[in-house]
């Protein structure tokens, strides 16, 4: 090792354990009603100054303040958020002051409104996700009760949008509060997956020609070096319900339902790592 590195390294051990215990000493609360509370309000509601901003107004903490990650609150935190009256705070907070005050805005809770969320996403939502948030429209949409995102991954879509679709960010067009609850609707309608039911599907339609999944060949390019593990769930139904499978392994797969997918590609996945 090089003496720099090395002493790099022994500096960071000293300084990291300190910057630890450090944070916990700072008073995260007295800091937010020092730098913050005047918009966002002492208790993560923002106050009738913070409503009135211009362009956009101060937004709710308590709702989000646990569905937003650490590394994105820094971030704003750190360096604002351009064209608006949040302003970076890294001028006047220190790293670990930043830290702490995090620490307190995660204490805020928030218990989601489901009807809410119901109502915002058929006003919001439903014209490219469906009513019942299935739809695959036209427009690329996803079906969002297949989706593998948490809710905080949900939050984060709904935030930030998905560049280059018309999946465009909501964060102007939504409070905080409707963002929440939205969120948990939608993960409310998640459908989960049965591999107990994938594995009676497969042996009724599947193994007469593929005795396991794991004897399922591929075909294609590269076909020799993968196996079913390597296809996502998207290319895994294709590849069963359409195309010339469906010629070769007819109403044994003509009938399956995309629920009876899931519960196959679970079941698939169990089988094949
Ligand atoms: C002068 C008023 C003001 C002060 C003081 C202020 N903020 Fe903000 N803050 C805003 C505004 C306005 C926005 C909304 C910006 C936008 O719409 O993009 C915002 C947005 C945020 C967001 C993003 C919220 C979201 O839902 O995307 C966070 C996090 C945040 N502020 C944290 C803080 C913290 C922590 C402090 C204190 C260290 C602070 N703010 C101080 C006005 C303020
Ligand atoms: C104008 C059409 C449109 C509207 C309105 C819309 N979306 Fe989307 N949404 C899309 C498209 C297109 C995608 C796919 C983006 C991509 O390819 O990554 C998407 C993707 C998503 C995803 C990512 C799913 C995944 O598994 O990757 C989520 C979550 C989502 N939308 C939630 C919402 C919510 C919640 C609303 C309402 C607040 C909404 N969308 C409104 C078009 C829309
Ligand atoms: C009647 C026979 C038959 C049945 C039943 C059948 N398959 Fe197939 N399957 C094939 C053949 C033949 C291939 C080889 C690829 C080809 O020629 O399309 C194949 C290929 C595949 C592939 C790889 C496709 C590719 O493009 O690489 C998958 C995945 C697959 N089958 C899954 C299933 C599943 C899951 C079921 C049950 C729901 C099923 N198959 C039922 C005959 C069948």
């Amino acid at each position: 090792m090089q003496p720099r590195f090395l002493i790099g390294a022994i500096i960071a051990l000293l300084v990291i354990p300190a910057l630890a215990t450090a944070s916990d000493d700072i008073d995260g609360k007295a800091l937010y009603a020092k730098s913050c509370a005047t918009c966002h309000g002492a208790n993560g509601e923002p106050t009738e100054m913070g409503k009135s901003l211009k362009p956009f107004p101060a937004r709710k903490h308590r709702a989000i303040a646990n569905l937003v990650g650490r590394d994105e609150l820094r971030r704003i935190i750190t360096y604002g958020v351009e064209g608006t009256a949040m302003t970076p705070k890294k001028y006047t907070l220190d790293p670990l002051e930043i830290e702490a005050v995090i620490d307190y805005i995660q204490t805020f809770d928030y218990k989601p409104d489901l009807a809410n969320g119901k109502n915002r996403f058929k006003a919001v939502c439903s014209s490219c996700h469906g009513m019942d948030g299935r739809a695959q429209t036209g427009v690329g949409a996803k079906n969002l009760v297949y989706s593998k995102l948490d809710l905080g991954g949900i939050v984060h879509t709904m935030r930030y949008g998905r560049p280059g679709t018309l999946m465009t960010s909501k964060r102007h067009q939504l409070s905080n509060p409707d963002i929440a609850d939205i969120a948990n609707y939608v993960y409310s309608l998640r459908y989960l997956a049965n591999p107990a039911e994938g594995k009676k599907l497969y042996a009724k339609s599947c193994v007469s020609c593929h005795t396991s999944p794991a004897a399922i060949k591929l075909i294609g390019n590269a076909a020799e070096k993968r196996t079913v593990a390597d296809l996502d769930d998207r290319l895994l139904d294709l590849r069963i319900r359409h195309g010339r499978h469906v010629d070769r392994a007819g109403e044994k797969v003509a009938h399956l339902s995309d629920d009876n997918i899931q519960d196959l590609i679970a079941y698939i996945r169990y089988e094949v790592k």
